[in-house]
């Protein structure tokens, strides 16, 4: 089955999210939806959130899941938000634990914060089947970018986070904490071995060099052979050494210390004051 996709594209943090709808119901999925946050002035924004709830609500859709490809270091997710206006449960990998556990300690979180994921209404683990009204789901876990990545096979489409990028641009860095430029590689086969016409949509561009308008929808097969950094049988040693060796040269994303606070919260701000006020903490030479 081929489902509709629609895509909401947020230039400020270059992130794509994706509603895919079931072709013959009303039933969709939201993917990596992204809530505004302005870093300078603290102030979070529904804008992106909101042309996303009209869509549903113009098109009369049913909301059945928001997915997570993973706990996002550039943007916050606006699923809680959007759960609470349109409805939807609220998944993710299950090594999204593991993930709580490095970043609850980086920012001291306490006991008081979970690291058993239960802020997530669904864990998928590798192979698991989930339904949209008619249109079936599989996750499959890629890590490489973080421990817990999901691709998304959703009918004759592909989800797949972090992993790959448009082949122009490549792939993702893997120098997070629980990153593996290794673990990446063997994820990207994977993809690479789906169906070759998989439509692949991609979680972020940023325009290639030469390229004059952002894109983030292509094939497993464009992928397989053309792909900067890992198309065209490049062996696992190159790409291992080439990625390694980019990342090393990075600075970490304008937004990473917000995201992370809030995205490994399932998008839930931190616990108000007793006067009703939220705060992100900013943890001194941990990053
Ligand atoms: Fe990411």
């Amino acid at each position: 089955m081929k489902p509709d996709v629609t895509s909401f594209f947020d230039e400020a943090t270059n992130t794509v999210s994706y509603v895919v709808k079931d072709p013959k119901g009303s039933a969709c999925a939201i993917i990596d939806s992204v809530l505004d946050f302005d870093h300078a002035s603290g102030r979070t924004d529904t804008r992106s959130a909101d042309d996303i709830i009209a869509h549903v609500r113009e098109h009369n859709l049913d909301v059945h899941w928001l997915l997570e490809t993973h706990v996002h270091a550039d943007h916050l997710s606006a699923a809680p938000y959007i759960q609470q206006k349109v409805g939807g449960k609220i998944g993710i990998g299950e090594r999204i634990t593991v993930v709580q556990d490095t970043f609850g300690k980086v920012f001291n979180e306490g006991t008081e914060f979970q690291r058993d994921g239960s802020q997530f209404d669904a864990l998928f683990k590798d192979g698991d089947i989930f339904d949209i009204g008619q249109l079936r789901g599989d996750t499959l876990h890629t890590p490489g970018h973080t421990p817990a990545c999901l691709t998304y096979v959703i009918g004759d489409a592909a989800f797949v986070g972090d992993t790959l990028f448009m082949p122009d641009f490549g792939t993702a860095r893997c120098d997070f904490p629980g990153g593996s430029s290794e673990m990446l590689y063997n994820s990207v086969q994977k993809i690479l071995s789906l169906p070759q016409d998989t439509r692949i949509f991609v979680c972020h561009d940023y325009k290639a060099p030469g390229r004059d308008d952002y894109a983030w929808e292509t094939t497993v097969a464009a992928e397989k052979a053309q792909n900067v950094h890992i198309g065209a049988g490049r062996s696992k040693d190159d790409f291992v050494a080439m990625r390694d060796a980019r990342d090393a040269q990075l600075g970490m994303p304008k937004l990473i210390i917000p995201s992370l606070q809030v995205n490994m919260r399932a998008g839930h701000m931190p616990p108000a004051d007793e006067q009703g006020n939220v705060f992100l903490k900013v943890p001194i030479n941990r990053l």
